[in-house]
């Protein structure tokens, strides 16, 4: 197994990196205007369409396509790999690299994981010590060998608990703070981040807590509140539940993916295992990637209610570049009003499994549901608007007999012949490409909004913060909003991120070829983050409202042509 470079790493490599040092070092480039320019060392030309920007941290030749970072332009230049890019970008910029590190590794020399260990043993005694926090757990059906597994804790009703055992001295509230179990006031006080509530510690793959979720007993607001991100907490990597499950023997025929703490540990007290949750966020490529390396079958298994069904369509969107492999992925919809948890203890765990069984594998999952969306298949509208929702979906879907299976398939359903169903798919651009594995060049000028806004966001990242919180966006199905959400979602949590290090973060991602094509396009033209911010709300809004009109309009088309007695 290849040794994996930590992403702070990788992220200090390219902030650094000058690029036009690196490129002008193997490349002869002249300035022009804010950039470099000089002839591309990826493919014959006699004029110069190579560009490298010094402001982006990215290069990109006009004539090929070929782009990238720094650390990407010395893998293609030098053929080196990705390891050894980055050991000589390390080089360049005298920075030593990381001691050797296994692939789940981050780095840990930030002291944090030793103080979550801590509050982790605090927690645990307080829950022996707590009759009502014992009481809630019977309640919920929990046995004490399945809060034992979880190492379910309970954080006292007091402002001070891990303030006060573990905040000797300021380096280590600062720590505490960072880790997230403290949290520090406008008038600069420190006080304890959970009170009064069911600790679920989070654990990498290690066995190490890296934050936890915690759950209030009775009705309080939050339900759940979890760590925040920290340098050894992402949310978009970890799963809960994950130790606990690798820690049983062999290789699992199956992985469950619910929704919460409780379902996970309610499954395995029955013997539904290995099952994990992703920790208050939508499912991320980073995610599934784990997910089919454990095992051959992934069942994503979401509650039947409208926020149930959307998480399950946002998780086939990001599962769809991993379909068709020797992964079966499937999905399973709960009855409405139930979840995991509620289920398993009111039909067992036989009836459960079954329905694990019967999950629906992706591509029905999505037949289904798309064929829903449109209601009747009949209509020239219906039938024209599968075709267009089907595009992005199999857009994102790797070439093969997976993905012609499917649009035979989508033919089918829309009454047109697989051969046309194609040709409507791939639209009048692109007749044949030469240009063999060369990504096309970037399409000038006409971007759709929410490339623009992906543009905008990869060039301003710190909008994301103040502008990209708009409601009803999750809903929106248009090309390019899951990436959107994932770019928004990935500039949310790690404020000092630039343009380079999310080029990084999609190296080997399917969505990466999208990415750099839109950080090689212009953004909108705007003076600073706050712009950008106020840009981005607006647009987003826009987006929401368009998408909401669209439903509306065609509900009430299919409305109009359908009869109006009850008789289906
Ligand atoms: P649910 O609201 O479905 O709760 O949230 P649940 O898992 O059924 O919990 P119980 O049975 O009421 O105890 C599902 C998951 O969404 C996240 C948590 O990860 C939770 O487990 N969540 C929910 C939050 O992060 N914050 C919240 O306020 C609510
Ligand atoms: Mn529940």
């Amino acid at each position: 197994m290849s040794r994996r470079i930590p992403q702070a790493f990788i992220d200090e490599l390219v902030s650094r990196a000058d690029i036009v040092d690196v490129v002008g070092s193997r490349v002869s480039l002249r300035k022009a205007g804010r950039d470099y320019k000089g002839l591309c060392p990826f493919h014959d030309e006699k004029t110069p369409s190579f560009t490298v920007s010094p402001t982006k941290g990215f290069y990109h030749c006009f004539g090929c396509g070929a782009n990238g970072t720094a650390l990407g332009f010395l893998m293609r230049y030098d053929n080196l790999t990705f390891p050894e890019a980055a050991e000589a970008l390390a080089d360049m910029l005298g920075l030593p690299m990381p001691a050797g590190v296994s692939p789940d590794e981050r780095p840990q020399d930030t002291g944090l994981v030793p103080l979550l260990h801590e509050a982790d043993q605090i927690y645990r005694r307080a829950l022996r010590e707590s009759p009502a926090a014992i009481e809630y757990l019977k309640k919920r059906g929990i046995d004490g060998t399945t809060a034992g597994r979880y190492g379910l804790g309970y954080a006292p009703d007091a402002w001070d608990t891990v303030l006060r055992a573990l905040g000797r001295d300021e380096g280590r509230v600062a720590k505490l703070i960072q880790a997230g179990l403290l949290i520090r006031n406008e008038q600069g006080r420190c006080y304890d981040r959970f009170r009064d509530r069911i600790m679920f510690p989070i654990r990498n793959t290690k066995g190490d807590v890296i934050g936890f979720g915690g759950r209030v007993l009775g009705g309080g607001e939050p339900k759940y509140l979890n760590s925040p991100e920290s340098p050894v907490f992402h949310k978009g990597r970890e799963l809960y539940g994950l130790y606990e499950a690798r820690r049983r023997q062999g290789r699992p025929e199956q992985i469950v993916v619910v929704e919460g703490y409780l379902d996970v540990a309610s499954l395995a007290q029955f013997g539904i295992e290995p099952a994990v949750a992703t920790l208050g966020t939508a499912t991320t490529a980073d995610h599934v990637r784990r997910l089919t390396r454990l095992s051959d079958r992934v069942v994503f298994c979401f509650d039947g209610d409208r926020a149930g069904r959307a998480a399950a369509w946002r998780a086939l969107e990001t599962a769809l570049p991993f379909a068709g492999g020797n992964v079966e992925i499937a999905f399973l919809l709960l009855p409405e009003g139930e979840d995991p948890d509620s289920l398993v203890r009111a039909e067992g765990a036989a009836a459960f499994r079954a329905r694990l069984a019967a999950a629906a594998p992706l591509a029905s999952f999505l037949l289904a549901e798309l064929r829903s969306r449109v209601h009747d298949t009949d209509g020239v509208d219906a039938r024209s608007r599968l075709v267009a929702m089907a595009k992005p979906l199999l857009d994102r879907l790797p070439a093969g007999v997976y993905r012609e299976l499917l649009i035979e398939e989508l033919a089918s359903v829309a009454k047109i012949e697989a051969a046309r169903f194609t040709q409507l798919l791939e639209g009048p651009r692109r007749a044949s490409s030469a240009a063999g594995e060369r990504p096309a060049p970037p399409k000038r000028g006409k971007s759709t909004p929410i490339g623009k806004m992906i543009t905008l966001v990869l060039h301003h990242p710190g909008a994301s913060r103040m502008g990209g919180d708009v409601p009803g966006f999750d809903e929106v199905d248009d090309p390019g909003a899951p990436l959107l959400r994932q770019l928004l979602e990935i500039t949310r949590d790690n404020p000092n991120v630039k343009l380079a290090n999310l080029l990084e973060r999609f190296r080997g991602d399917p969505d990466e070829r999208h990415v750099t094509r839109l950080a090689a396009a212009d953004p909108p033209p705007v003076e600073n983050d706050a712009e950008a911010a106020a840009l981005l709300r607006d647009s987003l809004e826009r987006i929401v409202q368009t998408h909401a009109l669209r439903q509306q309009r065609l509900r009430a088309a299919e409305a109009l042509r359908r009869p109006r007695s009850g008789a289906g």
